[in-house]
């Protein structure tokens, strides 16, 4: 495409992305920031950004898109390929299964209820707090390193950890240290119950924004290629498990619906932030400029019950229904 036929359609789908924003913020009165985490429940609720990233690394993007926020789940995913690019799939699926829950993200019923306690899947905090243990470094600061180097390989850029959101929920982080003490009497985690909380804390404390969210969105597309380094991050067996958990467990226990009504893998997080990835095969819609496929990041601090943005799964349907992007 040349420079001038990008620009007119960049244009114009940044047009389309200022409207469906203006339209879509109105939702967030049906939500709130979380405030069980107390450093979120002050985040302004009608806060709504978006960011779309091309394979050539260039990008469309509306409202809040620039804005930081922590990752808080949406770091379920990243961790989850550190832990499998360092100890090998085979080893990660002893530790953690890949099956949807239908529960809470923070559930605990199915630790016991079924044998022998093994958690479901990484993107639930049980199965994420698990896989923190599993990140490559002894100390948990050295777990952590890896993972901010890990995130400078992703994105380009190394991310500073918000404290003030850690402090905040490791001071509050009950449910959290039950679920760790349980996995831990089980053997389902690598490291003492409070380094492995540090850890999972401290990744979810991880600050990005939508264009950060949106450029992991496009490795994943990639198979874990990131076309604007041109190098291989991770393998494409790791993006394949990944992109099908986000599409059956990234949302919780509304996975189901975000599969049925816009069909691309995403995964939330109770800060608002929605990582999506969209394959190269569909969006051939002439007037969308990614038919090569894209990274989503999106950003709405208002969450539902089940802990996802409102506004944002409303912005992410309308962008799979404008440009067809679903991968069914
Ligand atoms: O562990 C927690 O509860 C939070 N740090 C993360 C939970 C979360 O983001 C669930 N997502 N929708």
């Amino acid at each position: 495409m040349t420079q001038d036929m990008w620009s007119k359609e960049h244009q114009s789908v940044e047009a389309c992305l200022t409207e469906a924003v203006n339209h879509c913020r109105p939702f967030a009165q049906e939500g709130k920031p979380a405030s069980y985490i107390p450093a979120l429940a002050n985040a302004n609720a009608s806060d709504l950004g978006i960011c779309l990233m091309g394979c050539d690394g260039r990008i469309v993007h509306a409202g809040q898109w620039e804005k930081p926020f922590t990752m808080q789940s949406v770091s379920k995913v990243i961790s989850f390929m550190l832990a499998c690019v360092c100890q090998g799939i085979s080893r990660v699926m002893e530790m953690v299964d890949v099956e949807p829950t239908g529960d809470a993200f923070n559930s605990i019923i199915r630790l016991e209820s079924s044998q022998p306690g093994k958690p479901f899947n990484p993107m639930i905090n049980a199965g994420a707090i698990s896989i923190s243990s599993m990140l490559p470094g002894r100390r948990p600061e050295d777990k952590v390193e890896s993972l901010l180097q890990f995130y400078e390989s992703l994105t380009g850029k190394r991310p500073r950890i918000n404290e003030e959101v850690f402090s905040s929920e490791w001071e509050t982080a009950n449910r959290n240290r039950a679920i760790a003490h349980y996995l831990k009497d089980t053997g389902y985690l690598q490291t003492e119950v409070e380094e492995a909380l540090e850890v999972y804390l401290k990744q979810c404390s991880i600050e990005v924004n939508t264009a950060d969210l949106a450029r992991i969105g496009i490795i994943l597309s990639r198979d874990g290629y990131d076309p604007i380094q041109r190098k291989a991050l991770f393998s494409k067996q790791i993006a394949k498990i990944s992109k099908a958990l986000m599409l059956t467990c990234g949302m919780y226990n509304a996975s189901g619906k975000m599969a049925a009504f816009i069909g691309i893998p995403a995964k939330s997080g109770v800060s608002g932030g929605i990582l999506a990835t969209v394959p190269p095969r569909v969006g051939k819609n002439a007037s969308f400029p990614f038919s090569d496929g894209c990274g989503i990041g999106i950003f709405a601090p208002a969450i539902d019950q089940a802990g996802n943005s409102v506004a944002g799964i409303k912005l992410l349907e309308w962008v799979a229904n404008e440009w067809d992007l679903s991968v069914f």
